[in-house]
């Protein structure tokens, strides 16, 4: 979690993940939050090297690995993995908020 409660999205920048197109991932990602409107539950950086090349492009969010995004498959990558984990771990995190 970041100092403002969301989840920390890391998109890989490094060398590897460059050549393979993050380049073009990255405002697709950007355009998928605002769509969602999911800006006040994830906030994405860029990162160095995930330590993952040969799996790139590499996103972490929160503790889940997402691997092998591409230009091509970005959006079939948020909707499959992204997604669900912002808004299990959003629920989750109002459930604890709730019963305090
Ligand atoms: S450059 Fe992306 S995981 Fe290493």
């Amino acid at each position: 979690m970041d100092d403002d409660n969301r989840i920390v999205m890391l998109l890989c920048m490094g060398s590897a993940c460059h050549r393979l197109g993050v380049a073009q991932i990255l405002p697709r990602l950007q355009e998928l939050i605002i769509e969602f409107k999911i800006e006040d539950m994830v906030h994405l950086k860029g990162h160095f090297c995930l330590n993952n090349c040969s799996e790139g492009v590499v996103i972490k969010v929160g503790d889940k690995m997402v691997e092998r995004v591409l230009p091509d498959n970005v959006d079939q990558v948020f909707f499959e993995h992204i997604l669900p984990y912002i808004l299990d771990e959003n629920q989750s995190g109002d459930l604890t908020r709730g019963a305090t």
